[in-house]
């Protein structure tokens, strides 16, 4: 049976929920091998041999699985990390059923994109969560740099902008023990070789892709390796707690300071102020219609001007 399932998933290299749900049936202890047995193959679009290939890592991406589908790679993730799994390890699909944006929103994943997660095991505590979101928005940054786009930009928190226009978002989730985090789970959504017809009516005013942005499909394998050392590159500096530095190199790209804004925090609360800065732990800091600052550590900040 077991061998039957594998054989069938191994084929469609899908993992939906309900094949989730059926390999849980079949052996819930060996569910972690199984998942990573099917992520062992190359896809259409996505080859491991061509990521890998002389990739300049030491642990990023050593250990990457690829999916022609899955509901999330987050989720794909979230369950390999209940096991022992290396630091650094990626889970990358071609497409997602059941993706997930920040602030509960779906997230649309067709053929075409890069959608990715990387295990972390970074040891720090909760506090230090912002950052690591932060610090991922500048490695795509530099990889989109490398690749040719002209001035990137990171709209506070995690959305990196071209032209005024979304091209990636980044969803950070941590696998928490007590106060410290045991894994973060980083996923990151870049809206490669897409066009914006390719998103519903409403999400294609505000979007935009590399595709359309360079005038050229991209190759997406060069896309998550370069990605992925810079990843390592600005992760080793989070680690060496340089946080300052990540952080200028954030205020350099930034798309929000200077900006007028309407900030809605997680409980509803909304109200407009303009972006002064951004803090030591990577909150906003918005002066208010009265002059007092506030700091927004999460939530929502629409640009008004
Ligand atoms: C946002 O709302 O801007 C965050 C979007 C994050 C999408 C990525 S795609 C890979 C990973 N898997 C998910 O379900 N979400 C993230």
């Amino acid at each position: 049976m077991r061998t039957e399932i594998i054989k069938l998933l191994k084929k469609e290299g899908k993992l939906s929920e309900d094949a989730i749900d059926e390999i849980k049936k079949v052996d819930i202890l060996d569910f972690s091998s199984i998942v990573q047995e099917i992520g062992k193959q190359e896809t259409e679009y996505i080859k491991s041999s061509e990521i890998s290939k002389e990739l300049n890592t030491e642990y990023i991406g050593q250990n990457i699985f690829v999916y022609n589908e899955v509901s999330s790679t987050n989720t794909v993730a979230k369950f390999l990390s209940m096991n022992e799994i290396d630091n650094g390890t990626v889970i990358i699909s071609e497409k997602q059923t059941n993706a997930r944006g920040r602030s509960g929103k779906a997230w649309e994943s067709p053929l075409g994109g890069v959608w990715l997660s990387i295990i972390l095991n970074p040891n720090v505590d909760h506090s230090k969560l912002p950052l690591i979101t932060l610090a991922t928005g500048v490695a795509v940054a530099k990889t989109l740099e490398k690749l040719g786009v002209e001035n990137p930009e990171i709209k506070w928190p995690n959305d990196i902008m071209i032209n005024g226009k979304k091209v990636c978002g980044i969803l950070t989730e941590a696998v928490a023990k007590f106060n410290t985090i045991e894994n973060v789970i980083i996923g990151v959504g870049i809206d490669a070789n897409l066009n914006v017809e390719d998103f519903p009516e409403e999400l294609q005013v505000g979007t935009t892709t590399l595709k359309e942005e360079l005038g050229r499909t991209g190759n997406e394998n060069l896309l998550i390796k370069t990605f992925l050392e810079e990843f390592e590159i600005i992760s080793e500096l989070f680690n060496q707690g340089g946080y300052e530095e990540i952080l200028k190199e954030w205020r350099k790209r930034s798309y929000t300071i200077g900006k007028i804004v309407e900030v809605r925090t997680p409980f509803n609360k909304y109200y407009d102020g303009y972006v002064v800065g951004i803090g030591k732990e990577g909150a906003l800091i918005v002066e208010k219609i009265d002059g007092t600052l506030e700091k927004v550590i999460s939530g929502e900040c629409i640009i008004k001007n």
